[in-house]
C-alpha cells in the first residue's frame, strides 16, 4: 500500500561525494524531523551507507539511483537489490533517461531491473518520458505507454507498490518544466496502461505517478497539488538544503 503522503524524491545523481551527501542528509534529517511530506534521498551508491546513518531515526527515507538485474553473481561493478536493502534502501530509481540515453540501458534491462527490485521487496521508481524529437513527431503518448508496457512485461505486481515518474527528457535540467495539465495528461496515459495491464489489482492503492523535470520552488505546488500525482522527482533543485526546505514547505501546505 502506497504511503498516503506525497513524495519528494531527491535524485542527487553524480553531484556529491560521501562527505557532501552526509552533510546535506544530516541537515535535512534535523530540520525535517516532523515533516508530513515523505522525503526520499537518492545519493550515489558509495554514499548510501553514510546517508543511511545520518537519517536513521528520522522521517526521511533512502533511495538508490540504479540497481543490477541479477540477485547476485559475477557482474563487475554492479550492485544487487539485496545489497541495497541491507543498507536501508527502500526506493530504487529504474530506467532514468540519462541511463537510457548515455549508458545504453535498454527496455529489456529495465524490465529485468524492475523484476529484481520487486523481488527484493523494494519500491521501484520507473522513469519514462519522451524526447523533444518524439514530441515534435506527436509520438509522446505512444512513447510513454510503450515504455511502461515494456518495463512491466510479464511482471505481476501482486499488490506490490510501484511508482512511475513521468520525466520528459527535454524538461530535465532545462528550467522548462511542463505545465500541470500536461503532466496530468501523461499521468492519465500511464494510468490507463496500468489499468489495462493489471485488471485485478487496485491500481489506485499500489501505484503512484510522479512528475520530474525542472521541478523547483516556483512550480512544485502545481504538481504536488494535483490529485493525479503522488509527488515529484527532483534533481538540480534537490542539491541545496534551503531550496529543499522551501519546496517541502510548499508541499506541506498543499497536502
Ligand atoms: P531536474 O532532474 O530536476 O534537474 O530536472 C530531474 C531528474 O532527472 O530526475
Amino acid at each position: 500500500m502506497l504511503n498516503k503522503n506525497k513524495l519528494f524524491i531527491a535524485n542527487w545523481k553524480m553531484n556529491f561525494g560521501w562527505q557532501a551527501s552526509v552533510d546535506l542528509a544530516s541537515t535535512l534529517a534535523k530540520d525535517l524531523a516532523t515533516n508530513p511530506t515523505k522525503v526520499v534521498l537518492c545519493p550515489a551508491f558509495t554514499s548510501l551507507a553514510g546517508v543511511a546513518k545520518s537519517i536513521h531515526d528520522s522521517s526521511l527515507s533512502l533511495g538508490a539511483q540504479d540497481v543490477s538485474w541479477l540477485d547476485k553473481g559475477n557482474l563487475t561493478g554492479e550492485v544487487a537489490a539485496a545489497t541495497l536493502k541491507e543498507l536501508g534502501v527502500e526506493y530504487v530509481i529504474v530506467g532514468h533517461s540519462e541511463r537510457r540515453q548515455y549508458l545504453g540501458e535498454t527496455e529489456d534491462m529495465i524490465n529485468k531491473k524492475l523484476q529484481a527490485v520487486l523481488r527484493s521487496g523494494l519500491i521501484p521508481v520507473l522513469c519514462v518520458g519522451e524526447t523533444f524529437a518524439e514530441r515534435q513527431q506527436e509520438r509522446k503518448d505512444f512513447v510513454i505507454s510503450g515504455q511502461v508496457e515494456s518495463a512491466l512485461k510479464d511482471i505481476k505486481l501482486n499488490g506490490k507498490d510501484l511508482l512511475v515518474a513521468y520525466e520528459p527528457v527535454w524538461a530535465i535540467g532545462s528550467d522548462q518544466a511542463v505545465k500541470i495539465d500536461e503532466a496530468e495528461a501523461a499521468a492519465r496515459v500511464i494510468k490507463q496502461v496500468l489499468i489495462d495491464l493489471y485488471p485485478d489489482i487496485d491500481v489506485k492503492k499500489t501505484v503512484g505517478i510522479l512528475y520530474g523535470g525542472s521541478v523547483d520552488e516556483s512550480n512544485i505546488s502545481e504538481f504536488t497539488g494535483s490529485k493525479l500525482l503522488s509527488g515529484v522527482l527532483v534533481g538540480g533543485a534537490s542539491l541545496h538544503a534551503d531550496e529543499i526546505f522551501k519546496m517541502v514547505a510548499k508541499m506541506n501546505i498543499v497536502k
